[in-house]
């Protein structure tokens, strides 16, 4: 896929799952969030950026984490997903969070304009992860922390047949590298091509908990990468990709209905190098 269409294909797809990521996928996520929180290197007062934020669900905790006396500027591509945010700060009171749709590709700030850099399971979805690392590092101060966490191996991810179901039922792949970044050494190599600098890794298996098959397929197919594809099904080949996923996670299935499946989270920080790369030339977005 080109990376003008990967980009429109992420930011209307993540418009049409906004209403059900929360819902769906807000418990799972949290000891993944746990990890990159504790090693983002925050602070009350600091001024923070943090690219693909979704709906706020680490904008909230980088925000508490700096306090009032602190600034977090929260970006994404999708609108719906900086909306989402948007509301979230208002209604929590959150004065020091500011919201604006952008490229992780292409941000359009100053050098060395944040004290840190933070990216909850974005990169996988860039079409170039390297240079998404490069513009956070470039807008880090020098020594900075920048902190990102991706899915890890595919396979240790046991949902991830949804990809090759919904695949094979639509014209092209509709997420190609969502597994490229968490493969061994892939990440490391990646951080180190943007310059980061002390870097440190840490990869953590955990257990998705849904409490029934209904609101496992709603994560699956309507809050997350798969949406946009499966807005267009036809009630049949939504059904069949319904029971065809159930029965790749069927090993899952626990007594009282409920499904656990095992995941894994693969976190890097690291801090921006001492001399700043100029900032890459701006482009297209195609969206
Ligand atoms: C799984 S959500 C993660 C949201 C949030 N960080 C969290 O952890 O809950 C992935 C987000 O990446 C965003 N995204 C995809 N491609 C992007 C890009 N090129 N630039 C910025 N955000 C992007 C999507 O719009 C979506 O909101």
């Amino acid at each position: 896929m080109d990376a003008k269409l990967q980009r429109r294909v992420q930011r209307y797809g993540w418009d049409a799952a906004a209403a059900h990521y929360e819902p769906g996928w807000a418990s799972s996520l949290t000891l993944a969030q746990n990890r990159l929180i504790s090693v983002a290197g925050l602070a009350p007062g600091m001024r923070v950026l943090e690219t693909a934020c979704g709906s706020g669900l680490v904008t909230a905790r980088i925000a508490y984490a700096v306090g009032s006396a602190g600034e977090v500027t929260a970006t994404d591509l999708s609108q719906a997903m900086v909306d989402a945010t948007a509301r979230m700060a208002a209604e929590r009171g959150l004065a020091h969070v500011t919201t604006v749709r952008m490229d992780a590709e292409a941000l359009d700030f100053p050098d060395a304009h944040f004290d840190a850099a933070v990216c909850a399971l974005g990169l996988m979805y860039v079409p170039d992860p390297v240079r998404a690392l490069t513009e956070m590092a470039r807008v880090t101060r020098p020594g900075g922390r920048i902190a990102v966490t991706v899915w890890g191996e595919r396979k240790n991810c046991g949902w991830c047949e949804i990809f090759p179901i919904v695949d094979a039922r639509v014209a092209s792949e509709v997420c190609p590298l969502f597994f490229g970044t968490g493969g061994r050494g892939v990440l490391e190599k990646m951080v180190s091509e943007a310059g980061l600098r002390d870097t440190a890794e840490w990869r953590d298996q955990v257990e998705l908990v849904w409490p029934d098959a209904d609101s496992l397929l709603s994560a699956m197919i309507d809050g997350g990468p798969v949406a946009l594809a499966a807005k267009r099904f036809a009630p049949e080949v939504r059904a069949e990709v319904e029971a065809a996923f159930l029965g790749s996670v069927a090993a899952f299935l626990c007594h009282d209905g409920s499904y656990a499946i095992p995941a894994e989270f693969l976190t890097v920080a690291g801090r921006s190098p001492p001399s700043q790369r100029p900032k890459s030339d701006q482009f297209d977005d195609g969206s």
